[in-house]
């Protein structure tokens, strides 16, 4: 496996990713618990992350002494670089001009770490993000690509295999990242593409056996991929050990529910106990406003459901999640000021605690990549792993200014013809998120002789990597005009549909 040592860098986990994909087991840990993780790991190589502190400042993260000392091939991304810089006996020095954006990296000599992709005297797009740079190099190290404002673009000791960049491999705007780390991870360090989802899902069942015994395990089910997949997992682990609980709030997506009590139910044979709670969700929601009561709200009903529903199957000692292995990375804080709630997600971290139960969770070492490719492993089918994130609190976040039934008809109807003309039109996959919003505002129109005065309809699709920012979707206007003319004619209670092009940020995703 591969150490990554994060020193705070925003894209660390792009790292982690980009070898999950050529099926390298790897593990990020923050630099104050890496020495612990090393230890108990014992991996063959480590990779330094970049980080915002200054090396040059006092009690700057450096990394543990072991690392150093096992012999182990590294890898050190810019933060990383200079920390390893100096720490072997070189130079670094601030107050450099910042430099931020794409450069060009030319190569002064071969290296295993690019063998066949770059050339000696070629030069190539990567991307920069630092403010100091290394003056000196430690003994032993040379220059093998340089760039303009980067003397030591890349720095390499190859008796010691330790091999330093300045610019950022796992970034997308580094065009051949992706295939530098495979290099080093596959070329330098020799390790093979063992980490695959067959190999994960033999491995997670026989963990799930251990950990669960004869027991009972429920899993609260909310339709998304997540829960599916680690019900799925459990299932093929513990058979009827297991009993799933699907708390339908009345918020979800044209016909979803439907599909997924039918799946678990006579797909899978799995007992599924479905609670139709959408009488009680939508009460509590109707005339409210407020995006963070109406999340609240359903947090707190969701909770409580459960909680019945469990009591009425009795005694079960194991509570399954689909947590994520980014939910659990540890992050690394420097310490600055607190951080500003921009929207409290809906999750069932509090049920554990309340209910005093022990936490299943299999897909804990998984990014949601991985996830989707566990679930197609596991049979299900492309459409579902594959469908776009869906906020817990579902519809009810899509309709500013209140939730009704009526408004949650219109708002599910006019979506689910956007979606359709989105995979008609084989846009789908393109599109990290899409989604119609009914606004409570109401617009004349004219229709056949009449007047009309009827809601607007907002349409929202993004592009983006992890959610944290996005890019609007630059549609094609005939395929606006399509959806709108559609949406207009197939639903009541719509006359008017417009196009949000908002990213993020400064605007969110949702629009509450
Ligand atoms: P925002 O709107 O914050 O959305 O840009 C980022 C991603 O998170 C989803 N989202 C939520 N997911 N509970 C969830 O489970 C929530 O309350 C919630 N709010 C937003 C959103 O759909 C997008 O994928």
């Amino acid at each position: 496996s591969i150490l990554i040592i994060d020193f705070g860098s925003q894209v660390t986990q792009l790292i982690a990713r980009r070898l999950r994909e050529t099926g390298v087991y790897c593990e990020i840990h923050p630099f104050q618990s890496a020495a612990e993780a090393f230890a108990r790991l014992q991996p063959q190589g480590v990779i330094f992350s970049g980080g915002p502190a200054s090396v040059t400042d006092e009690g700057s993260p450096r990394a543990p002494q072991e690392v150093f000392d096992s012999g182990v091939p590294i890898l050190a991304i810019c933060y990383g670089q200079q920390t390893l810089a100096l720490q072997q006996g070189g130079k670094v020095e601030g107050g450099h001009a910042r430099e931020f954006g794409r450069a060009d990296v030319e190569i002064r000599e071969t290296s295993p770490l690019f063998d066949g992709f770059w050339k000696v005297g070629g030069r190539y797009p990567v991307w920069m993000s630092h403010g100091d740079r290394v003056t000196e190099l430690p003994e032993g190290f040379t220059v093998i690509g340089t760039s303009e404002n980067a003397p030591f673009a890349i720095a390499v000791n190859e008796r010691k295999r330790y091999y330093t960049t300045m610019f950022h491999p796992e970034v997308v705007h580094t065009p051949d990242g992706g295939k530098l780390l495979q290099s080093f991870v596959h070329n330098i360090v020799g390790l093979k593409s063992d980490w695959t989802m067959s190999a994960y899902r033999q491995r997670a069942v026989d963990k799930i056996r251990a950990q669960v015994g004869k027991g009972r395990v429920i899993c609260a089910l909310s339709g998304g991929v997540d829960s599916s997949v680690a019900a799925i997992l459990i299932h093929e682990a513990i058979g009827d050990q297991l009993t799933c609980v699907f708390v339908d709030h009345g918020l979800m997506r044209m016909n979803e529910a439907d599909e997924v009590v039918s799946m678990f139910r006579d797909h899978y044979n799995i007992p599924l106990v479905h609670v139709d709670a959408a009488d009680k969700f939508i009460g509590a929601l109707e005339g409210e406003a407020d995006p963070e009561t109406k999340r609240k709200t359903i947090g707190r009903l969701f909770i409580e459901v459960f909680e019945e529903e469990a009591k009425k199957l009795g005694g079960a000692q194991f509570l399954a999640q689909g947590t994520l292995y980014p939910d659990v990375i540890e992050s690394v804080s420097f310490s600055g000021g607190p951080s500003v709630t921009i929207k409290s997600h809906h999750n069932v971290g509090g049920l554990p605690a309340r209910m005093n139960m022990q936490l299943v969770e299999p897909l804990r070492e998984l990014f949601k990549d991985e996830v989707r490719a566990l679930g197609r492993e596991l049979g299900l089918p492309d459409r579902f792993v594959g469908r776009h994130p869906f906020p817990g609190p579902g519809l009810a976040i899509r309709l500013p200014g209140g939730v009704t039934r009526d408004k949650l008809d219109i708002l599910r109807r006019a979506d689910a013809i956007y979606l359709d003309e989105i995979r008609k039109a084989g846009l789908y996959d393109k599109i990290w998120q899409a989604f119609a919003v009914l606004l409570p505002v109401q617009t004349v129109g004219v229709m056949g002789d009449g007047r009309t005065y009827e809601f607007v309809c907002a349409l929202r699709a993004v592009t983006s990597v992890d959610g944290m920012t996005a890019d609007f979707f630059p549609y094609d206007m005939n395929f606006l005009g399509r959806a709108a003319t559609r949406i207009i004619n197939e639903v009541r209670g719509i006359n008017r549909v417009v196009y949000d092009v908002t990213s993020k940020p400064p605007g969110t995703i949702e629009w509450e």
